[in-house]
């Protein structure tokens, strides 16, 4: 009888780890842009786009839970002031009140009663207002707020159940940063744990890798607006990648803009790869649904596929990256295999391995259009992020450069219909040695002309412990000829720093 009982818990133990499932979306959303709208009627539209979208989704679909984007209740908004982020704000608690059942109504009500209506967990990013008083608080407004840039979450009933203040902010002069980054460990009554953070917290170490490494949670609701960067830090390149390295479940809303180069938003399967994943290239919201765990909907694409998705990004705007600081070496265009090593490094040598077989297409050689280089590169250095603040980072990656200075590196040609792809690679092999430090983590990073990563099936990623530092091996197995970037992408928070008075005003946010 006892022997009989246990071995029903492991079954169910073992049911509940496999088989539990539930069903998440995760939105991409385009919010109103009309800047002169005053606060409470900006506040309304894009609530409505919220619940339409949730009452489509459901008309199909029973879900669990859904995660919107970043700043897509008020983005678009000019902030001259302090206060002028007040009418956009809202206090927000973790308490037992339903907000779908309060006499007070708030822009949130239509929402909370959604959650209700639709039985599902809701996930939402807006600006929290909280008390405060000057002398403990820089940046307390005239009228006694400080503002936070938060994540709440609805469950099925309305009631506020977590809260997550962003901790990196990026710019954003009127919001405070907590003295600490929240720990926002939420269960569900699907029996899931999640914690959230948001957008440029996904570049630190606090709290989004400690949540992995020291909480041990297993799957994370992120909310972005995120600015696109070639070649490391495009959107869906940047949420693979974390994904994969953390092996978490990670659930990821982006806000859409291409003007500014905003989208991108997935759900991503740890070390299996994104269930779904999408990058809108024109203006619009879109909503994304799956079964977790579940099958992929996100197999290898075909050229023509990779080359549709291609062209229409030729309208998203990219930011780049500065890689003009690193060490690199050209690829010719007649070499098949190369071995090779790259150094960079300030105080201490940083050295970056290649293994690279590949093939030119002769035919394409002398065709009259453009033509990718290709630059084996290593950097151990500090890099600007888009001068709001500094980051420590140490890479080794191939990457497609537009010519042969490194200038070039991280831009894009403009036309995609008029550029050659003459190189083949069939694989690729990099390492590197990296000090073993709390501080220290890589990343398996990389790139397809579509501005989507590699799928996770071509991949490898593998490392090996030996005194105080770890190699990383970082395989490409199957052929690409649409190759943008392929590397090891390693932060240092060591060598971070902030900027204190970023000049640069992000005013979409
Ligand atoms: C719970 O928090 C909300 C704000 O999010 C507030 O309006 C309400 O009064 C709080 N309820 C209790 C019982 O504290
Ligand atoms: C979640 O786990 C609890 C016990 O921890 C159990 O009572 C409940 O039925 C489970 N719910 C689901 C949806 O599996
Ligand atoms: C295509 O690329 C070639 C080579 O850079 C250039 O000379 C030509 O003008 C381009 N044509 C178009 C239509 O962009
Ligand atoms: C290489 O490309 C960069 C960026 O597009 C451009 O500024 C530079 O003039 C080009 N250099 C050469 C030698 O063509």
């Amino acid at each position: 009888m006892k022997v009989y009982s246990i071995v029903i818990f492991i079954y169910l133990h073992y049911f509940w780890r496999v088989e539990a499932h539930y069903t998440a979306a995760v939105i991409e959303f385009f919010p109103v842009q009309d800047r002169h709208l005053p606060a409470e009627e900006k506040l309304h539209r894009n609530i409505n786009g919220y619940v339409t979208i949730l009452d489509e989704l459901s008309h199909t679909t029973k879900l669990d839970i859904i995660v919107y984007p970043e700043a897509t209740l008020t983005a678009n908004s000019l902030f001259k002031t302090h206060a002028d982020v007040s009418a956009y704000s809202i206090e927000v608690n973790v308490n037992e009140t339903s907000l779908c059942d309060t006499p007070v109504t708030t822009f949130l009500t239509p929402l909370a009663c959604a959650a209700v209506k639709y039985q599902t967990y809701i996930a939402l990013n807006l600006y929290e207002r909280a008390p405060c008083t000057k002398n403990e608080e820089t940046k307390c407004s005239e009228d006694g707020w400080s503002f936070y840039n938060t994540n709440i979450v609805f469950n099925r009933k309305g009631v506020i159940v977590s809260k997550y203040r962003k901790y990196n902010l990026f710019g954003e002069i009127y919001m405070t940063r907590p003295k600490k980054a929240d720990i926002s460990i939420f269960r569900t009554d699907f029996n899931e744990t999640f914690a959230m953070f948001i957008c440029f917290d996904i570049l630190f170490r606090q709290p989004s890798l400690d949540l992995v490494n020291k909480y041990h949670v297993k799957s994370i609701l992120y909310s972005s607006m995120w600015f696109s960067e070639l070649p490391f830090l495009t959107a869906l390149q940047t949420q693979q990648q974390w994904a994969y390295a953390t092996d978490v479940t990670f659930l990821a809303s982006g806000a859409n803009n291409r003007k500014v180069g905003s989208g991108g938003t997935g759900i991503y399967h740890g070390m299996d790869g994104p269930l779904l994943f999408t990058i809108v290239g024109s203006s619009k919201s879109k909503g994304l649904v799956a079964k977790i765990p579940g099958t992929h909907g996100q197999g290898p694409k075909d050229t023509n596929t990779i080359d549709k998705k291609g062209k229409e990004m030729d309208e998203f705007h990219l930011l780049s990256d500065h890689l003009e600081p690193y060490a690199s070496k050209l690829i010719l265009p007649n070499g098949k295999e190369i071995v090779d090593k790259v150094c960079s490094g300030e105080g201490t040598e940083f050295c970056c391995h290649f293994k690279v077989e590949l093939e030119w297409e002769e035919e394409l050689m002398n065709e009259d259009k453009d033509q990718y280089q290709y630059h084996m590169v290593a950097f151990s250095g500090v890099r600007s992020f888009a001068g709001v603040s500094n980051g420590g980072v140490e890479i080794c990656a191939i990457v497609a450069c537009v010519n042969e200075s490194l200038s070039s590196c991280g831009k894009r040609f403009p036309n995609y219909n008029n550029i050659s792809w003459r190189a083949n690679f069939k694989k690729i092999v990099i390492n590197a040695e990296f000090d073993i430090d709390d501080n220290k983590f890589q990343f398996p990073n990389s790139l397809l002309s579509n501005i989507e990563p590699i799928n996770v099936d071509a991949l490898e990623w593998t490392s090996v412990m030996n005194n105080k530092r770890i190699r990383r091996t970082y395989k490409l197995k199957k052929p690409q000829n649409r190759l943008m970037t392929f590397g090891i992408y390693g932060r240092d928070f060591n060598r971070d720093s902030s900027i204190h008075n970023p000049l640069r005003q992000i005013f979409y946010l």
